[in-house]
Order: structure tokens, then C-alpha cells, then sequence
């Protein structure tokens, strides 16, 4: 089967790899019909996850068909079309049980702190993802969903990552009625997290980028006021003076460890690996949320640590919230607002790219070109 290939940091292609196989009885294959690029898939592709071999394959959202169960599967059935949440989850641990399905005990072997991932380093369980035409999916009986028959397949795949991530980021966020919400980062995630902000009461919603096309993006799907921190000098000074001096009221950090915007943290965080990755965002939000408010971080981090500013969450009072989204926690509440036509998270899709232009892909997604803002992919798979 084709299925994208990792060469090495900014290096991938499209190559032949074995048909995945039922290992446990509780697998489940899955004939990959669309598959997503995502901010997080960045970070591997620039090569800053540690334990991400040479030879394995990317992609952490996907939808397909199912083509295979193992023995004790009960809920999917040979031909079901299901959507696969990002997260592998037992669905028996204690935090499994919490649904905090993003933090499963069970599903990583490789560390405690990170739960297992489709496609994301061995750090992250060393699962092969679904940028590929089929994939092996554990614990099928768990996260995966049927997708019901009145959804559109593209409103699907982005209910795997991107519209649970973002509407996590805005309920992390602990938004109350009438708040300034501001988000650092205008990709797929920042926006969604703006347009899910309103869901909670939201009175006025700010994005933060500096890629001009993005901002606009999030007027339009996100009917976010917007600015670019390369032409609001100091971001933190600014935000305080457009909320009359007190700051947000809810900071969400939708940009994680690769931000950009403050030179020390790129050099020391991203060129000399001094830390883990650039944490600019989330400086910004720390400072600029008002005392007593509430800093939700949905942008990735890793391991080891990064240099963050915790004095001014102490003696500012703040309460950081941060996670992985716990996608099946959230599924029908998105489905429902899905359905009653309160969004479309199929808007925010620019791209659609055969699986086997992958390297463009990557290329067009990570150099922010053609306007790009989501890619699916379509391996040959979709039309078996
Ligand atoms: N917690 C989760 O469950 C989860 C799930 C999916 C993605 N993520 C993470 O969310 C983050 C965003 O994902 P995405 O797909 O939107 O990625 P993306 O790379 O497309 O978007 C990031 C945006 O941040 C902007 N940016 C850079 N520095 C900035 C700064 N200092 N201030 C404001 N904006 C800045 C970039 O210009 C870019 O538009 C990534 O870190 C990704 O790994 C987390
Ligand atoms: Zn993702
Ligand atoms: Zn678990």
C-alpha cells in the first residue's frame, strides 16, 4: 500500500509499506478514504519530537472504511464508515474512565506523561499512522465512531482533531458571558478555538498571527477582530491597552512550541534546543491575560521543559488549563452543533492534494503558501 514515508526533518515521500495487520483482537484495519496535515504534524516534520524513526508514517486524522476486525471486536462491524479520534484510548484506565481520553495510561508504553498517538513518534506510542491508504487502528471498540449518515465526510475528518481541539481550547479556557477572549495563532486551531469561543458567551474575541491571509481567515469563519504582532509593537502592551488596562479575561495559546515573534526563545528553543521549542505564545498570554483570569494552552509542548514566566502567573493569580484534546469526550456535543447548522468546520478547508504529492503538501502547509490553511489528502484508497 502507499502510505507516506518519514526520511528525516523536512524530508518525506510516498512509498510502499507492508498492509498493517490485526495484532491484538481488539484491532481494527481501516481503509483510509481522507486524511488530514496538522499544525502538530509540523512539529515532527521539522524534527523536533524526539524518537521520530526514520520509516514511519505521519497523521493523526483520518476517516475511512472499516476493512477488518479482530476477534473481540463488538461495535464496528467489516464496512462500517467511521471517523478515528487523534487519541488511542483503552477506554478502561482511571483516566480513560475521567474521559480524559487524551491521557490514557495504557496506550503508550513509551512514557507517562504523553498518551498514544496515531502517527506521532515513538515518544508518542510509535503507532504508524493514517496518512497512508489503510491503518491499523487499536482498541477499536473505544474511539472510534460511525460517522452518521446526514455528515458530510469533510465536516468528519475535522471532527477528529481540529473542531474538538479548538472547541477544547475555548471550554479549557473557562470562558464566561461577556469575556475578551484572545487567542495567539491564527491556523486551523487558533481559529476554530476563536469561532468555539462565541459558544461559550464570548463578547468580543481577538486573534493574534502575523500571516496576513490567516488573520483574514479568522474574520471571516471566526468573526474574530484581528491583529498582526508584527505591527502592534510590544503584543503584550497592546492587548492591556485595547481592554482598558486590565488585560483578557481568557488567553488561549493555539500556537505551542514553535512561535514565533521573540528571537531569544527561537535561538535558545528552536536552533540550540536549550529548551523545548520557542514558548512566545504563551509568554504573551501569561502577560496579557488581567489578574485572576484564565490562560488555556492547547498549542503543543514537549519534552523536556521550556523557560515560562512564573512569577507573573503567580503574583497575577492566573489559572493555566492546558491538554490534549479528549476528542470522544466532545463528539456529540459536536455532532450536535454540527447538525443544528450552528457550524461548518468543513470551511476551513484550502486544500485537497492527492496522498501522493504528500512532500507539497507538507511543503505548501509548513511555508504557509497559496493561502493555505487545512489540507486533506486523498489517498488512492478512497476510490477502492
Ligand atoms: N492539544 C491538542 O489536542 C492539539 C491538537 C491539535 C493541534 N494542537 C497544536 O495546536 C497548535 C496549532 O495548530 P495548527 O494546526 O493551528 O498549527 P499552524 O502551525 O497551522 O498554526 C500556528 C499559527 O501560529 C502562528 N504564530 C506563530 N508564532 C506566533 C505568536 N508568537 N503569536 C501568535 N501567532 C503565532 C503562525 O503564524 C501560525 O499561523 C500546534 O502546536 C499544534 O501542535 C494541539
Ligand atoms: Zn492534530
Ligand atoms: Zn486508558
Amino acid at each position: 500500500m502507499l502510505a507516506m514515508n518519514y526520511r528525516g526533518p523536512y524530508r518525506i515521500r510516498v512509498s510502499h509499506k507492508p498492509y498493517p495487520k490485526i495484532e491484538h483482537p481488539n484491532d481494527a484495519i481501516v481503509r483510509v478514504t481522507r486524511t488530514c496535515i496538522c499544525g502538530s504534524d509540523l512539529h515532527i516534520y521539522h524534527g523536533l519530537v524526539p524518537d521520530t524513526r526514520v520509516g514511519t508514517t505521519f497523521g493523526h486524522e483520518f476517516i475511512g472504511v472499516v476493512e477488518e476486525v479482530g476477534s473481540s471486536v463488538q461495535k464496528l462491524k467489516v464496512g462500517d464508515t467511521v471517523l478515528v479520534p487523534f487519541n488511542i484510548a483503552c477506554g478502561q484506565c482511571p483516566f480513560c474512565k475521567q474521559e480524559l481520553y487524551g491521557n490514557c495510561h495504557e496506550s503508550n508504553p513509551q512514557a507517562t506523561a504523553v498518551g498514544g498517538f496515531f502517527g506521532y513518534s515513538h515518544t508518542s506510542g510509535g503507532f504508524d499512522g493514517g496518512q497512508a491508504e489503510y491503518v491499523r487502528v487499536p482498541y477499536a471498540d473505544v474511539s472510534p465512531t460511525v460517522i452518521p449518515d446526514w455528515m458530510d465526510h469533510e465536516d468528519a475528518v475535522l471532527c477528529t482533531d481540529v473542531f474538538p481541539t479548538g472547541y477544547q481550547a475555548a471550554e479549557q479556557g473557562g470562558i464566561k458571558t461577556g469575556d475578551t477572549v484572545v487567542v495567539f495563532g491564527a491556523g486551523p486551531v487558533g481559529i476554530m478555538a476563536a469561532r468555539c469561543a462565541w459558544f461559550f458567551g464570548a463578547a468580543r474575541v481577538i486573534v493574534i498571527d502575523r500571516v496576513e491571509y490567516r488573520l483574514e481567515k479568522a474574520k471571516e469563519f471566526a468573526f474574530a477582530e484581528t491583529y498582526n504582532f508584527e505591527s502592534i509593537g510590544d503584543p503584550v502592551l497592546f492587548i492591556k491597552k485595547i481592554t482598558d488596562w486590565y488585560g483578557a479575561d481568557v488567553c488561549i495559546d493555539a500556537v505551542g512550541c514553535e512561535a514565533a515573534g521573540a528571537p531569544l526563545h527561537w535561538i535558545t528553543g528552536k536552533l540550540l534546543l536549550m529548551q523545548a521549542g520557542s514558548p512566545t505564545a504563551l509568554h504573551w498570554a501569561i502577560n496579557s491575560v488581567k489578574k485572576g483570569g484564565i490562560v488555556s494552552v492547547i498549542g503543543v509542548y514537549g519534552p523536556p521543559a521550556n523557560l515560562v514566566p512564573i512569577g507573573s502567573l503567580m503574583n497575577k493569580g492566573i489559572t493555566l488549563r492546558a491538554n490534549q484534546a479528549a476528542v470522544k469526550r466532545l463528539l456529540p456535543t459536536l455532532f450536535n452543533h454540527i447538525q443544528q447548522g450552528h457550524i461548518r468546520p468543513r470551511d476551513l478547508i484550502t486544500h485537497r492534494i492527492p496522498l501522493e504529492e504528500i512532500s507539497d503538501a507538507y511543503h505548501i502547509f509548513s511555508a504557509k503558501l497559496d493561502n493555505c490553511i487545512k489540507t486533506v489528502l486523498i489517498p488512492p484508497s478512497a476510490n477502492a
